[in-house]
């Protein structure tokens, strides 16, 4: 029984996304596209696993998606892989093998497998699209970056966000930081959640993040990183801040933003939907990973980027009532009742001038045409009858707005056809 439904059903915390649900994907990735090909990013593909060690190497042995969440397996061949549990470590990996010139700023769209416990708006394999910009050090690349995360979400319709961001040094200013919190947060243990009591020795800064009422009232009070920035991360972070006030970007500052990966430094920040359970409200995030080429086995290059989940975006879209999801019906359907050859060669011709247009198959009745050609939205029917046929003409047919049928030669199907559908004609 349990096989024969694993052999209907996609495997658990993964979902199906049909036409024309899937509409609002192509919007969403036509939009990202759009977006930061005009800041100047480029597309990279990567495969969609890797030699585990580059995201044991690069998350982090004890980051929870490495630890806990990661689907690791060894191949045929006794290789130890990884299916990609997010996109930076693995544009990073192709970074270093191709040393591509800098600034070199890349974007992607990939899906992203972590075990983890499926619930709403969290999956096994979820979908992200994002940015990874390598090089510069320049702080008005982390303001260029988060504004166009900004820009993303509100080109889509999206308002009720929040964007949170925080600094989480280098490696002169967090390590000092980090003894500062541990000998805080030792004093108070045994006021800590179970999980960090335990786990407080091997890294501090994630009590921080700690959801768990418990942790969050420890650490209430607990020395902010913020404060303790060395002179080159200081300014580094004012330069972001003031660089999101000239944009308009608006932020709020979180000290306890400590993202899960290791690879993190300086500037991190996560953007959170209002409008969903506050659970899994976060829509994007990302930071500055200035240690992440060398950590590769590349030579010392600066990167920042984010990660954005396309499936929480498409949950907020629907609590704010954002981003239509009806896709446009095609400019005309193609009903044929006199053999198909009408109907093979006039879709054609429609198409290669650019408009959508659609037919039916398998020589269906008059009626079943007219009920598809309704059905799909479609503005006009071209109807081709035996009568069209001897006379060499096609009766169009308004389907949708009004409008009388009237009769074209055929070779003027295409101009007319396009002349009625075309934006601000009327229908003559
Ligand atoms: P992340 O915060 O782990 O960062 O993931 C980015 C986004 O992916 C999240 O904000 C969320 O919208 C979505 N997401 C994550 N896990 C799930 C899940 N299980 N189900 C549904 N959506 C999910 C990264 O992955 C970093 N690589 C971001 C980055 C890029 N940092 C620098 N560059």
């Amino acid at each position: 029984m349990a096989e024969d439904l694993g052999a209907r059903r996609a495997p658990t915390g993964t979902h199906d996304v049909l036409w024309p649900a899937s509409w609002r994907w192509e919007v969403v990735l036509s939009t990202f596209a759009d977006l930061v090909q005009r800041a100047g990013y480029g597309l990279v593909q990567n495969p969609m696993f890797e030699y585990a060690a580059v995201f044991r190497r690069g998350i982090g042995e004890g980051s929870d998606v490495v630890g806990k969440e990661m689907y690791e397996f060894p191949d045929r061949d006794g290789q130890l892989l990884a299916l990609r549990p997010e996109g930076t470590a693995s544009v990073v990996r192709a970074f270093v093998q191709h040393h591509p010139v800098t600034p070199w700023k890349a974007w992607y769209a990939t899906p992203a497998f972590r075990h983890e416990r499926p619930q709403a708006g969290r999956y096994r394999q979820h979908h992200q699209v994002g940015v990874e910009a390598l090089g510069p050090t320049d702080a008005d690349l982390d303001v260029e970056v988060v504004s166009l995360a900004d820009s993303f979400y509100r080109a889509l319709g999206l308002a009720d966000f929040t964007l949170k961001i925080n600094s989480m040094g280098d490696g002169r200013c967090r390590p000092a930081y980090i003894e500062l919190l541990r000998t805080y947060l030792v004093a108070r243990r045994t006021t800590l959640c179970d999980e960090h009591q335990g786990r407080l020795d091997a890294n501090p800064l994630r009590v921080l993040d700690c959801k768990r009422e418990a942790c969050k009232q420890a650490t209430a009070t607990a020395p902010r990183l913020i404060d303790h920035l060395c002179e080159d991360c200081a300014p580094h972070f004012a330069r972001v801040r003031a660089g999101l006030d000239a944009l308009g970007v608006p932020y709020g500052l979180d000290h306890r933003l400590v993202r899960g990966f290791d690879y993190y430094t300086r500037t991190t920040f996560e953007f959170a939907s209002a409008a969903i359970d506050a659970a899994q409200n976060a829509i994007g995030g990302g930071g500055r990973y200035d240690g992440l080429v060398e950590m590769l086995g590349g030579p010392p290059t600066p990167g920042i980027g984010f990660g954005i989940g396309i499936e929480r975006v498409l949950i907020a879209c629907d609590a704010e009532g954002a981003l239509a999801a009806t896709p446009p019906p095609p400019a005309a359907f193609v009903v044929d009742t006199a053999g198909g050859d009408a109907a093979r060669d006039l879709t054609a011709a429609l198409r290669r001038a650019g408009l959508a247009a659609e037919r039916a198959f398998d020589g269906r009745s008059m009626k079943a045409q007219m009920k598809l050609a309704d059905r799909s939205g479609a503005v006009l029917a071209l109807i081709v009858g035996p009568q069209e046929q001897v006379n060499g003409t096609v009766t169009i047919r308004p389907l949708r707005g009004g409008g009388d049928q009237r009769v074209v030669p055929l070779d003027e199907v295409v101009g007319t056809v396009t002349a009625m559908t075309s934006e601000g004609d009327t229908v003559p």
